[in-house]
Formats: structure tokens, sequence, C-alpha cells
């Protein structure tokens, strides 16, 4: 199994720095780290009334105001890491694929990516007109330099979709139940020396380089740790996983990590893939609510922090049960170094505020060394 690298640049990284960023080290902190997948969104009347204003792709790419949306989200919660307010479609513009969200449908791509010919024309060298989420980043970092009340600092979470998942965007066109031309591209590569077997290894290759250049901008902004988001990588079975997309996922986890940051790669319904996953040598999996904690953990190894895993959902329940369900995540934990509180997916319009703030308090005052 690939450990972790041993990474000078990480250690002395993580020397005084945030509780966040130690957890992802499996370095021992005073109470376990909290934060939560989509934390700034429509749950949230703050960001409904930017919402009003602006459409999603104008606040992604309007520094002033995702820095805005990320900070107001992480004070509101008080959480110990801010993610960057940015899409996982972004990086579809420099490569030259059109898309929109599309009110009730989610992303749209409008001439999906089908055939070798379409790869071969996706581009790789505009990677600098994403610079506004390093932008974005900036801002967001410079609001949090100074330590908190607390005297510790926020972390701040860049992030980018893996190769598999943005690849089923770009070619099933948008969401999808089945994935049928996503893999149908990556079966017909499995015959070598046809030309239809270059298209994905070939669209792999063009998603990573177009990925490490995004991730290193955002390093250099200033996030402290780079989380890459599979969401659909459970569609995946083990065997195709590793045949199909753990090479060119290691291949960017890796190039992140000798950036000199810690990488978390997350997927949801993924219990069978996770000892797969562990092999890019993420510092952390993300796991999702379906497998009890410890089991998940027991899964990927204990050389590997995890971050999870509440059913996002359990935040509609009455305070007594959410306050079980915070209670018993926490004792799959058992207080082992690696360990940051999450959600196992995020949090999902209608979602009453108060109680993700409870939770916050509650993860606080329970895992209290
Ligand atoms: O705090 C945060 O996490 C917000 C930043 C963020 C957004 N998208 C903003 C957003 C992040 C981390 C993402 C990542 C993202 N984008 C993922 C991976 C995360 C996951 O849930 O697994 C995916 C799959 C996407 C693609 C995407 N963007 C979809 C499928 C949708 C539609 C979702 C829906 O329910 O309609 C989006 C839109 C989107 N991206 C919204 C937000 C806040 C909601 C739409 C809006 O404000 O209009």
């Amino acid at each position: 199994m690939t450990q972790s690298l041993p990474n000078q640049l990480l250690v002395e990284h993580a020397s005084g720095a945030s509780r966040f960023v130690r957890a992802c080290l499996r370095q021992p902190v005073d109470r376990t780290p909290v934060w939560f997948l989509r934390q700034a969104g429509r749950y949230m009347p703050e960001y409904m009334a930017v919402r009003k204003h602006h459409t999603l792709l104008e606040i992604c790419r309007t520094p002033a105001v995702a820095s805005e949306v990320t900070i107001t989200a992480a004070e509101r919660l008080g959480v110990d890491a801010a993610i960057i307010f940015a899409d996982l479609l972004l990086p579809f513009t420099p490569m030259g694929l059109d898309f929109e969200f599309v009110a009730g449908e989610g992303p749209v791509v409008h001439t999906p990516i089908r055939t070798l010919e379409q790869v071969e024309a996706l581009q790789t060298d505009r990677i600098d007109e994403l610079s506004y989420v390093a932008r974005s980043i900036e801002l967001v970092a410079k609001h949090f330099a100074p330590p908190r009340a607390d005297g510790d600092q926020l972390g701040i979470i860049g992030f980018c979709g893996a190769p598999f998942t943005l690849a089923s965007y770009m070619i099933e066109g948008g969401s999808s139940r089945n994935y049928i031309e996503a893999k149908k591209m990556m079966y017909a590569s499995g015959v070598a020396g046809t030309p239809d077997s270059k298209a994905w290894p070939l669209l792999m290759e063009k998603l990573v380089k177009v990925l490490i250049g995004f991730a290193r901008q955002q390093v250099e902004a200033g996030a402290d740790v780079i989380q890459i988001f599979d969401s659909w990588a459970g569609a995946l079975s083990v065997e195709d996983y590793r045949e199909f997309c753990l090479a060119p996922t290691t291949e960017l986890v890796q190039s992140v990590q000798q950036m000199g940051v810690p990488v978390i790669y997350f997927g949801v319904d993924t219990a069978s893939l996770l000892p797969a996953m562990r092999e890019t040598g993420a510092d952390v999996i993300g796991l999702d609510w379906r497998t009890p904690l410890a089991e998940g953990w027991k899964a990927v190894g204990p050389g590997c922090a995890v971050q999870g895993n509440l059913d996002p959902i359990a935040l509609f329940a009455p305070e007594e049960v959410l306050k079980r369900r915070v209670a018993e995540v926490l004792q799959q934990a058992a207080g082992r170094p690696g360990h940051i509180f999450n959600l196992g997916h995020g949090i999902v319009p209608g979602t009453p505020v108060d109680n993700v703030i409870r939770v916050v308090e509650w993860v606080k005052e329970l895992s209290q060394v």
C-alpha cells in the first residue's frame, strides 16, 4: 500500500499551523476540527441574499464576492476551515468546453465530449484564465491571517474535481444515472490498438495536467489543503476504478502533495472503493455516511486520516437525535489523531442553519481533550 509521502515540506507547514492541518497530517490536536461540505450554499440566507444579485458563475468569477461568501459562511458557523467558493466545473471553460448551470437541472454541457477528435481539441494551455480562484483565496487568506480568539489559525481549503468525476460531466453533458457514455469511452480504452482506445487515456492526461496547474495556483495563493472531489466515483466497480481511474488520480494527488500541502480525497458511495482510494497516497480520505466511521477508517488503514461522516439529512433530525449522531461519529473516531469532523456529503437546501451551528458547538464540546 502506498504510504503518504515523507514530505519535509508538509511537516514544516504543519508546525504551528491550524488544528485542521495538523489533523490532516495525523498530528495530535486539542480537539477535533470541524467544517462542512457545501457550508456556503443555498441553505444559508446570507448566501441567498448574494445569489439574488449574481449568478453562481458570477460569484465564482468575482474574487471580492466569492471571498465574502466563503468568509461569511465560515464565521457564521464557527468552523475550523473555510472552503473557497468555486465550482468543480470551472476548468471546463479554459479547456474550450462551454457549460451553464440550469435552474433545477444542475450543470449542462451543451456539446458533450464523445469522440477522440473532441478530446484532442480540448485545450490545456489556458489555465491562467482560472486565476480568479487564486485571487479569491488570497483575499480569504488575508482575512484569516490573524489567529482566532483561541489562538488557532483557520484552515483554507482549495479544491478541484477528480479526473473520473470531471470526465463524467464532460462526456455525459450533465448529471447522470448510469454513466453509459462515460463508461463506453472508458471501456473502449480496454481494447488496445483501436482509435477508440485512445480517447479515455488522453482525456485523463489532459484533465490531470489542467487540474495540477489549477491546484498549484490555489496553493501558491495560500490554500493550506487541497480537497479532490470524486463525487461520482461510487458509480464504479473496484476493478474499473483500478483499471481506468486509479493511475491518473494518483498522479494528481501526489503532484499536489509535492507542492507542500496535504490532500483530502473525497467520494460518495465508496465503501467498496476505500482501500483502492487509499492507494492514491492521499493524506485524508473523505467518508460518506453509509458506513460507520470506524469501519471506513479500518478499510483505509491506520496510516491515513479520515474526514466525515454525519448523514447531512441528520441535520433535519430533532436536537436529541442529532446530538446523539454527532456523539456517535466522535465515539467511532475514539480520539485517534487524524479525524476531521464533517458530513458524509454536502449540506442540502432547506437545512436549518441553527442545527449546523449546534453541531459545531457539540463537536467542540464533546471532543475536547
Ligand atoms: O461551501 C461550499 O462547499 C461551496 C463551494 C462549492 C460549490 N460547488 C458551489 C456550488 C463546492 C465545493 C462545489 C463542488 C462541486 N460542484 C461538486 C462536488 C461536491 C459534491 O457535492 O460532491 C459538484 C458535483 C459540483 C457540480 C455542481 N455544482 C452541481 C451538480 C451543482 C448543482 C447542484 C444543485 O443541487 O442544484 C452545482 C451548483 C452549485 N455549486 C451550487 C453551489 C452553492 C448550488 C447552486 C446555486 O447556488 O445556484
